[in-house]
Order: structure tokens, then sequence, then C-alpha cells
């Protein structure tokens, strides 16, 4: 979600830090407007630090952009916490004199606001007519809480804490569509030794399969990552919400036991990890050398590895879905999507998704192309775009298939 936080102005844009790495830990996207005095109070460094994101508070930054209008516009949701007394009144009135306030004309997404200020500021009649006003318009008010202000006095002023604005803010746009759903996703490529310093491998990155975690923990999911070599720089980059958990594997025996374990705990499995299809019969203790070989040619005996999607399908319980992925050369007499038709007929999976690889296509990029084939053989989905976007796309395929479950 496209999540815009405004801060302004008050002691407790200190506790909107809080709320802004909530908002990134749950796999948002999140852009702070502060206005000017908010930072007074919390600097610039660290609302960029902490969103993940640039941040500019002047109508005359990022002109080509149309950065006054354009964060409002992308928004999905938008946060102003805290909202002190004079911005719930120069909203009430429509004023456009800083980026928050261009931002909040421009936008059409749910506005939630979270008010901080002393409690005779809270009870003044402008400030009553005011939220009264934005009530009217459709604005969301979270809190104030009732308690110790900062002057040492009481009553009703003190921002909602950050989970409670969250909360709120969940209640009104929806915690995502994923939400209570546990899936398990894997990704990478297994690695089979030969000896203590060499493997047979593959060329997949990962970068897929993470993008199918990101995007199902961004939708509301639990999810369980299980990476089988994929690059630090590689999860470094998707900056995955800390509520998604990871697993590291190497081998395809090491894969095999983590899925097999988890899928009875899950509803929805995802394999996007490129298996090694065969493992070396014996694997040496000793680097191999050339001098012991004795001849140019050497050959190494590979045994099958198990299929292990076919026996997370054969364990299927009541109500799980299982996808798989399918790396397909194409012209080899046969569509893409025929050849999909029948992997996924042979797999027994819920969804497959294709895609078609080649030296230069498929592998280590930030795009991909895939079709999406259904138990019905139907071909539900089609897209080349980012791989974030395909992994939306995959998440939209599975909720058609469990919605009649739901
Ligand atoms: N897969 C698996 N275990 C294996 C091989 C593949 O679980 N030993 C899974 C992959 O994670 C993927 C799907 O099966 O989700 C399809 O992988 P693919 O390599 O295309 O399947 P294969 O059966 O190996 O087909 P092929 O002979 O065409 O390589």
């Amino acid at each position: 979600m496209f999540v815009v936080i405004g801060v302004s102005g008050g002691i407790a844009a200190y506790k909107a830090v809080q709320l802004v790495r909530l908002l990134v830990q749950h796999g948002h996207d999140v852009h702070v407007v502060p206005t000017g005095d908010a930072l007074r109070f919390v600097g610039l460094p660290t609302w960029e630090a902490i969103s993940r994101n640039p941040v500019t508070t002047s109508v005359h930054d990022d002109v080509p952009k149309v950065r006054h209008v354009a964060l409002g516009q992308s928004a999905d949701l938008v946060i102003v916490a805290p909202a002190t007394a004079n911005t719930l009144a120069k909203m009430a009135a429509g004023l456009a004199d800083d980026l928050l306030g261009t931002t909040l004309l421009a936008t059409t997404a749910p506005v939630v606001v979270a008010p901080a200020m002393h409690a005779e500021m809270w009870r003044h009649p402008a400030t009553v007519a005011n939220m009264a006003m934005l009530h009217e318009r459709g604005v969301h008010v979270v809190g104030p809480d009732d308690g110790a202000l900062t002057g040492g006095d009481r009553g009703p002023g003190r921002m909602s804490e950050p989970d409670a604005i969250v909360q709120a803010a969940y209640a009104v746009v929806g915690g995502g569509d994923l939400s209570g759903l546990r899936v398990v996703v894997s990704t990478g490529g297994t690695r089979e030794p030969i000896d203590p310093v060499r493997f047979l491998g593959n060329r997949s990155s990962g970068k897929q399969g993470v993008a199918v975690a990101q995007a199902a923990a961004a939708r509301g999911a639990d999810v369980l990552l299980v990476t089988a070599n994929v690059d630090s720089g590689v999860l470094a980059a998707a900056s995955l919400p800390s509520s998604v958990r990871i697993e590291t594997v190497t081998t395809t025996a090491q894969l095999q036991r983590a899925m097999t374990d988890a899928a009875p705990h899950h509803d929805v499995i995802v394999m996007a990890a490129a298996v090694a299809d065969y493992r070396v019969a014996e694997v040496s203790d000793r680097k191999l050398t050339k001098e012991a070989a004795g001849a140019q040619e050497r050959t190494l005996a590979l045994v099958e590895n198990p299929d292990i999607l076919a026996g997370l399908v054969a364990a299927r319980r009541d109500g799980q879905t299982i996808v798989g992925f399918a790396a397909e050369t194409p012209g080899e007499g046969e569509t893409l999507v025929a050849r999909g038709r029948r992997k996924r007929a042979r797999k027994g999976v819920d969804l497959l998704a294709v895609n078609e690889v080649g030296w230069s296509t498929g592998f280590e990029s930030d795009d991909n192309a895939v079709i999406v084939i259904d138990a019905a053989d139907d071909v539900v989905a089609e897209v080349r775009a980012s791989k974030r976007a395909v992994a939306d796309t995959l998440w939209d395929a599975v909720s058609a298939v469990r919605a009649p479950r739901r």
C-alpha cells in the first residue's frame, strides 16, 4: 500500500517515527510529509531513514514530478499524526500553503487523523467545529487519548499510540486482502555439492520468489520464506517486513525437509525455487583434482532428486492451495501454454506460473513475463511486468482460486 504520513509540529511527532516504522515493517511504501514545524521536533534524516523514501516539505521540491499533487494522487491511505489544532484548522479550511496541504487536497484516498494538543485547545469551539467539518467530509479520527500531557496537565489531547493508529487505519482500508492467510514460499535455487569447493546449481536469483513473499506480506499474509542460496543483496533490496520469517537452505534434501515440515501449517504453498533435478551420487570429502582423474574427461554419476512439489501435492490437506513455477525454453515443437498445461497436470498443482527463459531472458532481471494456468487448464493471467507486479498478479489468481472457500 502507498501510505502518506503527514506529520505536523507537535511533540508527539517523536511517536510518529514509530508509526512510520510499523507501517514499513508491514511492507508498505511509506512517504512522510512533515510540516516545516514538525522538522523542529524530528529532523528530515530521521524520516528518510525510517521511511526509506526521500522526504521533502516544500511544494517547490521535485517540481518536474509535480510532487505537490503526486503524493496525494498516488496514496492509498493518508494518515496525519500528530494532527495539531493548527493543521486540523487548515484541513477544515482547505488551505494548501505547504506540501501537506496540497497533498491532502489532491488525494481521494481515505484520510485518518490522530489529533494531539492540549485539552483546552481540543475543547475550544473552533477545534470542535473543525472536527465536525472534517468528520462530515469523511475524515476518520483516532484519539486523542485521555492522560498526562506535556506540561504536566491531564485531559484529552494525547496522540493515540502508533499501533492503535495502524489498527484504526487498517479498519478503514482493510488489513490487506490476504490477512489471516498463512503462506510458505520457496525461492532461489538448490545446490548439490560435488566436493568441498564445488556444486551443481542453477541461475535462479530468487528475486521472483522474494517478490511473491513481499507482496503477500504487504497484503496482510503471514509469510514463511524458504531461501535456497539467495544472495543477501537480493533480500536486502526487497526490505522485507520483519514479520516475514526466513529459513535458509542449500540442498534439495534440506529444501524438501523445510517445505514438508512447513506445509501442514500453511494455507498456501508457493514453490518458486528452482530445484536441482539431480545430485551427485557420491560427494567427495576431498577436492577432486585433475591429477587424480588422470584423463581429460571426467564422469560424474548423478542420481535423481525427489520431486518436492509432488510430495507436497500428495500430502495436500483440505483447503490448501499449491502453486508451482516452471521456467521453460520455447521452440521445442510446443507452445508455452501447451507445455505449461502438461506440466500443471503432471504436477497436480492448483496454479502453475510459467515463464519463458533463455540465455538472456528470465534470470536475474527485475522484470518477468509469466502466464498462470489453473486446474481447468485456463490461462487465468498473462503478465509482463516487474517481478513485484507479477507477484501481485499471482496472489490475485490465488485469491480467485480460493474465493469459493473463503
Ligand atoms: N520442483 C520440485 N522438486 C523437484 C523439481 C521441481 O518441487 N525435484 C518444483 C519446482 O519448484 C517448480 C515445479 O516443480 O515449482 C516445476 O519445476 P520444473 O523444474 O519445471 O519441474 P520438473 O519436474 O523438473 O520438469 P522438467 O523435467 O521439465 O525440468
